[in-house]
């Protein structure tokens, strides 16, 4: 078990680069088997997210090289079996081969994925899309056997802007015969550049970015070079560490765009930043304004950055208020926080952020990836020493963060126990 120890308080100054976006990368790794030849994805990051797809290309077959930020995958070796559970339920994103493998070899066999327990995280929409474009699913316990004699194009409307069933459309319907409408489709940055990867291996998508994306089906897919997106919520999460204990802090390797409905929170909350091409300088903030936030799809603020966000409104002067709209159980980090200082009474969706004056450091639990990122921010700005266990959940989607942390002068440490 890994253990992180923080000596709170400490000045933030220099710079941080941020890598590769964690949910673009998981995607774009599974989406390779589509081509028929090398693939060669750069900036992707150095997380265990990546390791776990990559024990499943190479038990299906395919060659995977890391070098650096550099993976270059061959799938041309590719043998179509049974992903066996116990490598699918390591992270929610390993039913990207659902689609992929459905769409190259119309049959899979694999199990409900993994992923964070912030909620039910049905794959309904997944499958759904799956039947609109002629395929049969057939589902045995945790095991779904989905095929088709052919994968036709068809017209799917989404009940909610998913963003793994927008992803996994896009990655079926691809080699399917004929053009796929998806209506109401997840807008995410992430899923804008899987279409621009699938499109680069010639494949026929417009419309990802916006709720209506069309697919027309190709019938092959070659290799191509990619580069993956920076991390939008690595970023956030940065900025908002700035905005606890920043000197100057320059967050580097961004599209600010991406993370605007963040930046402009933190305007109202009295941030003094420089939001640049690709970068953003910032300062700790002396007053912190309260603000309300509700968790949206893109381009709205998003559910990712809402744990890292009680921090800083723990801390501000008034009374804030937060709804989560996306997970049912995405406030498990605020007792934790409470027991540090915090004032947050939880009601339903909803929490109540009374703030407080100072945090103080405890021993704390990494409950899942982002309230990892919360006790995170919590014990840099608290009074006195912070332990966070279970941050293996915290490794899996933030590249080197120990290493990131203590070039800008945060005392931090990772330990085995
Ligand atoms: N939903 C359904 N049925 C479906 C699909 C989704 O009811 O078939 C519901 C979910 O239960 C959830 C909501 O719709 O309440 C949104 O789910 P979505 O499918 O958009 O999320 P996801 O694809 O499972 C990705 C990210 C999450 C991120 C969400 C929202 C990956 C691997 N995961 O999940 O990232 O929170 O989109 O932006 O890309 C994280 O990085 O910490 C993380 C959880």
């Amino acid at each position: 078990m890994k253990r992180i120890e923080i000596e709170g308080g400490h000045t933030l100054t220099g710079e941080i680069k941020i890598s590769g976006a964690k949910n673009s990368a998981v995607a774009l790794v599974p989406a390779s088997i589509l081509s028929d030849s090398i693939v060669k994805i750069e900036n992707a990051p150095n997380i265990s997210d990546i390791d776990a797809l990559e024990e499943i290309l190479e038990y299906l077959g395919a060659s995977f090289k890391k070098e650096g930020s550099l993976i270059t995958i061959d799938p041309s070796t590719i043998e179509n079996k049974e992903i066996p559970e116990a490598i699918s339920v390591k992270l929610r994103a390993s039913y990207y081969f659902m689609a992929a493998l459905l769409g190259k070899y119309r049959h899979v066999e694999m199990y409900f994925p993994g992923g964070c327990n912030i909620g039910s995280r049905p794959i309904d929409q997944t499958l759904k899309a799956f039947e609109e474009l002629n395929a049969k699913v057939e589902n045995i316990g945790n095991k779904y056997i989905i095929s088709a004699e052919r994968l036709i194009g068809g017209h799917i409307y989404l009940d909610m802007p998913s963003v793994g069933a927008t992803i996994n459309t896009m990655l079926a319907a691809t080699l399917a015969v004929g053009t796929t409408i998806l209506e109401n489709a997840a807008k995410e940055p992430e899923i804008v550049d899987v279409a621009t990867f699938l499109n680069n291996m010639g494949a026929k998508i417009t419309g990802a970015g916006t709720s209506v994306i069309k697919i027309e089906g190709v019938q092959k897919l070659n290799g191509c070079y990619t580069e993956v997106i920076p991390d939008r919520i690595e970023a956030g999460t940065y900025v908002i560490a700035g905005a606890l204990l920043g000197e100057n802090l320059k967050i580097t390797n961004i599209i600010p765009e991406h993370i605007k409905s963040l930046t402009s929170k933190l305007e109202q909350m009295g941030a003094d930043m420089t939001i640049g091409n690709d970068y953003i300088t910032i300062n700790k903030i002396e007053n912190i304004k309260p603000t309300n936030i509700k968790t949206l799809g893109y381009p709205g603020f998003p559910t990712d950055l809402q744990q890292p966000m009680t921090v800083l409104l723990s801390l501000s002067d008034g009374i804030s208020y937060l709804e989560e709209t996306i997970y049912e159980n995405r406030f498990q980090n605020v007792p934790y926080l409470n027991m540090m200082g915090a004032n947050i009474e939880i009601s339903g969706q909803k929490i109540k952020i009374n703030g407080v004056k100072k945090l103080y450091g405890k021993d704390v639990l990494a409950t899942d990836l982002r309230a990892g990122a919360c006790m995170l921010l919590a014990g840099l700005v608290a009074n006195g020493i912070t332990r966070i266990t279970q941050v293996e959940h915290l490794l899996r989607g933030y590249e080197n963060v120990i290493e990131k942390l203590v070039a800008v002068g945060a005392k931090i440490k990772l330990e085995e126990i």
